[in-house]
């Protein structure tokens, strides 16, 4: 199947790390189409894509819920592979709102699902994540370690890599790479798209970021008793295009490979929480407060990947450093036109 040309639908592509997909699927000669419910982005990303990709990117606004909906997008686009990013991704808002979490990111993918094998589209890439690992019994993390979630978040994400495994068990015919994210961050180099979630960030970059513009008191540093080398959370933080990257090179790994892929995206290296709040300092060029609360429910002392097979799979592998990561969050941030 040649890639130039081939429509991909990015559920959730108006979002974070969906837009940055976007972009890169544009860059690779791919046609992408947008289903985004704008529950966590704003449409006013579309113009802004159109601007970096200079092509017309289609967006159809819906919820990945929608069986009819999706099926409609499915077949009145001629899709042929589907990116799904689109769910819920506060680990915190997970705990309290459980069964919100298992509707939007389990049901969304059952529906999905069933919207893909009605109209015969078999081609998906999941935004799974590092967070069905919980806490790592070591680091760094393979992807035949054993899965053991401490969060709701988590479990969906474990639970949607459990339904499509299921429909490839039954139909071998389809071709899935689950894709499991470690902690993206960044943004495009542009400036023009970034991370601007609806409320407060819970992430770590955004946070400072708005700290290093006065908008917050600095940071907390949830916990510096944790077994690592400073007593911080140790976290693979992957630059957001990165891992668009990885998506382009997952469905061309597709077009080759039948069945299930499973593939940790992250950089290979950890970092504590006061070595990104440094790196930080070093982009904004300012000083960020910081104080050291008590540890946040939910949280592991150190996760970070083992990215080697997809590394070889994918001839993948992450480009850019934190640094790298910390420059474009802020030149993001400081953008004045997303003032
Ligand atoms: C969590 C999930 C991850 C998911 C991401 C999506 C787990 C274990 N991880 O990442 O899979 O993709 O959410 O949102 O479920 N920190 C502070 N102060 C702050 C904010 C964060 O010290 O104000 C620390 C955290 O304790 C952690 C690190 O910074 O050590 C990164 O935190 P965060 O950016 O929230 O990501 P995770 O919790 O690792």
């Amino acid at each position: 199947m040649a890639a130039m040309g081939e429509v991909t639908l990015v559920t959730g592509g108006a979002g974070y790390v969906g837009s940055h997909i976007v972009t890169e699927l544009a860059r690779s000669g791919r046609l992408p189409v947008v289903l985004d419910n704008f529950a966590n982005s704003s449409s006013n990303v579309l113009p802004r894509l159109r601007k970096i990709t200079g092509q017309a990117v289609p967006c159809v606004e819906g919820d990945v819920r929608d069986r009819a909906a999706v099926s409609r997008a499915l077949a009145d686009y001629g899709v042929q592979s589907v990116v799904h990013c689109a769910g819920l991704k506060a680990v915190a808002e997970g705990e309290t709102q459980p069964l919100r979490y298992y509707d939007d990111n389990v049901g969304g993918a059952i529906a999905l699902a069933e919207a893909m094998a009605k109209t015969g589209v078999k081609t998906l890439v999941f935004s799974s994540s590092a967070a069905v690992y919980g806490q790592p019994a070591s680091n760094p993390v393979t992807e035949d370690a054993q899965l053991k979630p401490v969060n709701v978040y988590g479990r969906t994400k474990r639970d949607v890599e459990h339904v499509f495994r299921g429909i490839v068990e039954r139909d071998a015919t389809w071709r899935v790479a689950l894709l499991r994210y470690f902690n993206p961050a960044g943004a495009h180099r542009s400036g023009e798209i970034g991370e601007a979630p609806a409320g407060m960030p819970n992430n770590l970059v955004p946070i400072l970021a708005m700290a290093a513009r006065g908008q917050r008191d600095g940071v907390d540093v949830y916990g510096d008793d944790w077994p690592t080398t400073d007593g911080t959370g140790v976290r693979d933080y992957i630059h957001v295009m990165d891992l668009a990257e990885g998506h382009v090179a997952a469905l061309a790994h597709l077009a080759q490979a039948a069945g299930v892929s499973t593939l940790n995206l992250g950089s290979g290296r950890g970092y504590s929480v006061l070595e990104v709040i440094a790196a930080f300092e070093r982009a904004c060029g300012c000083r960020i407060a910081r104080r050291v609360t008590h540890r946040r429910q939910g949280d592991v002392a150190m996760c970070f990947a083992d990215p080697r097979r997809a590394n070889s799979t994918l001839d993948w592998r992450a480009q850019r450093d934190l640094d790298a990561i910390c420059v474009d969050a802020w030149r993001w941030a400081t953008n004045p036109a997303n003032a």
